[in-house]
């Protein structure tokens, strides 16, 4: 869909969509557009007892007075408290409204809206974001498209704004965050057969485009690094298993680099342990961790950032075959720290544990944040609202939280502790892949510690948040894309200069 800003003109035809508070009586080009249909938004407010409630949406269909096709009056709630998200939403339900209708140009007035916490640019920017994140779709394995379930016809949205100039700015980097959610939200919906670990490490190196630097490590060069907590999860798989490092380095020469480390399991059939079939489907989005610190790289480098940043992430895939490895397996990771392994499907923490040594060493970042899809456990604690967040760091975690807040992707703290760490001391290692059933999302954080030395380091559990999603009004996609905002947010307010 493009996407346009322009000043304020009620003689388009096609749809035409009203934004209004609650509460608040027609004022500016909204009040205008009432005259010029004799009265027929405030006659049709009243009798559909339409009063701006957030979410809600009123249609007024062939209007007396204006080229507009219809008029769509939709409510953004409260003006007080009124932020980003309260935006975001009302430009996705009004996008929703209309994908079953025949409409191919909609345009949005913003005008007399007061009281809100935004600018009239923001305001514009952040409902457009919506609109865009809104009309993602992953349809493309469907070759017979049905009309319910097409994009519907809109082709164009102009953003009708007295602060045109600022909302167009704005949503420039609006629409490079969405870009990333949307490669983020591609790779986590690809079926595992086309995205597995060369595939996706493909993908990666195709945003050297964008100015990243990317390079894929193989199997070979991964052995001579010691990686064999990694390579012992792929050892059953056809594929060859891969770790992809991006680099930003849109700051300061010499600046510290910030880390993103992914767990990158491109499916996870637990492996010789091997997972009950209800569901198992949904292990191709295994990879959510690695997708998103792929998302936040192009994002970041589509928006120029001021930042020195590197990704990492760790593309495995675990089968169970002749060739897997067994449960009594002792691996070495890159550490030299030995690893008993008493279940095959614990096998995102080994795939971290060697991608977490390799980015700390190499490039002593300024802090690391690792992702990972790494516990059904996460998801019996927290459910899908929050990410699991571990950290050894409390002004990373804060700024974390904050960021969290800001984008509706919110990360919820779990504690740490030497009692929980005791949990996986092994009889015949240095440790074992699993604690029991207990703390299960804890014990795993614990695991990854043990391969973080003094940097700051925050691990987020996104089991529940990145895949499966539920449908919201700004989200229709199976894969969420969730993390890409949370972490460009973290970057744009505190490592940027
Ligand atoms: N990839 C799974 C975790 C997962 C489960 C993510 C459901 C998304 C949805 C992970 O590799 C796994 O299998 N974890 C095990 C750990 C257990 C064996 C200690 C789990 O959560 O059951
Ligand atoms: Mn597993
Ligand atoms: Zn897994």
């Amino acid at each position: 869909m493009n996407i346009s800003f322009a000043d304020i003109s009620l003689a388009k035809s096609g749809a035409l969509a009203v934004l209004v508070t609650e509460g608040a009586s027609l004022r500016g080009a909204a009040a205008d557009l009432d005259d010029k249909t004799g009265g027929t938004l405030k006659r049709a407010m009243k009798a559909a007892g339409f009063s701006g409630k957030a979410g809600s949406v009123l249609e007024i269909a062939g209007p007396r007075g204006v080229a507009a096709s219809r008029i769509l009056l939709v409510g953004l709630g409260k003006s007080a408290g009124l932020a980003a998200a309260g935006m975001e939403k009302a430009g996705g339900e009004l996008i929703g409204r209309l994908e079953k209708t025949k409409e191919t140009s909609l345009s949005i007035v913003m005008d007399g809206i007061s009281g809100t916490k935004l600018t009239a640019g923001e305001a514009a920017a952040r409902v457009a974001f919506g609109v865009k994140l809104r009309s993602y779709r992953f349809d493309k394995y469907k070759t017979k498209k049905k009309d319910d379930d097409a994009k519907g016809s809109l082709k164009s949205l102009t953003m009708m704004t007295r602060a045109a100039s600022a909302a167009r700015k704005d949503y420039a980097t609006l629409a490079k965050v969405a870009d990333g959610m949307f490669l983020t939200r591609d790779l986590v919906n690809e079926p595992p057969n086309i995205l597995f670990p060369g595939e996706f490490a493909r993908r990666a190196s195709a945003l050297s485009k964008l100015g990243l630097k990317v390079e894929v490590l193989g199997e070979a060069q991964m052995m001579k690094l010691g990686m064999g907590s990694l390579l012992g999860v792929g050892y059953g798989s056809q594929h060859e298993s891969k770790l992809v490092v991006m680099r930003w380095m849109g700051g300061k020469a010499g600046e510290k680099l910030v880390a993103f480390v992914g767990k990158g399991v491109c499916f996870d059939t637990g492996g010789i342990s091997l997972k009950p079939p209800a569901g198992m489907e949904d292990m191709k989005g295994d990879m959510g961790g690695a997708a998103c610190v792929t998302g936040l790289m192009r994002t970041l480098a589509a928006r120029k950032a001021k930042v020195n940043a590197v990704g990492v992430i760790g593309l495995v895939e675990n089968m169970p075959d002749g060739k897997a490895q067994r449960p009594g397996d002792i691996v070495t990771s890159m550490s030299g720290q030995t690893i008993e392994v008493i279940n095959t499907d614990a096998e995102g923490r080994l795939v971290l544990a060697d991608a977490l040594w390799y980015t700390q060493n190499r490039f002593k970042p300024k802090f690391m944040v690792d992702l990972a899809t790494l516990t059904g456990a996460i998801m019996v604690a927290l459910g899908k609202e929050y990410a699991g967040l571990f950290s050894n760091d409390d002004k990373l975690s804060k700024q974390l939280s904050e960021a969290g807040e800001t984008e509706g992707e919110r990360v919820w703290r779990l504690p740490m502790g030497a009692a929980y760490d005791k949990m996986i001391e092994s009889k015949f290692a240095d440790m074992k892949n699993v604690g029991g059933r207990d703390g299960g999302s804890i014990t795993a954080a614990q695991f990854l510690q043990r391969f973080v030395n003094k940097v700051p380091w925050a691990h987020l559990d996104i089991a529940g948040t990145a895949m499966a999603s539920p449908q919201t009004a700004t989200n229709r996609s199976w894969g969420s894309g969730w993390g890409v905002r949370l972490l460009d947010r973290l970057v744009a307010d505190h490592y940027e200069k």
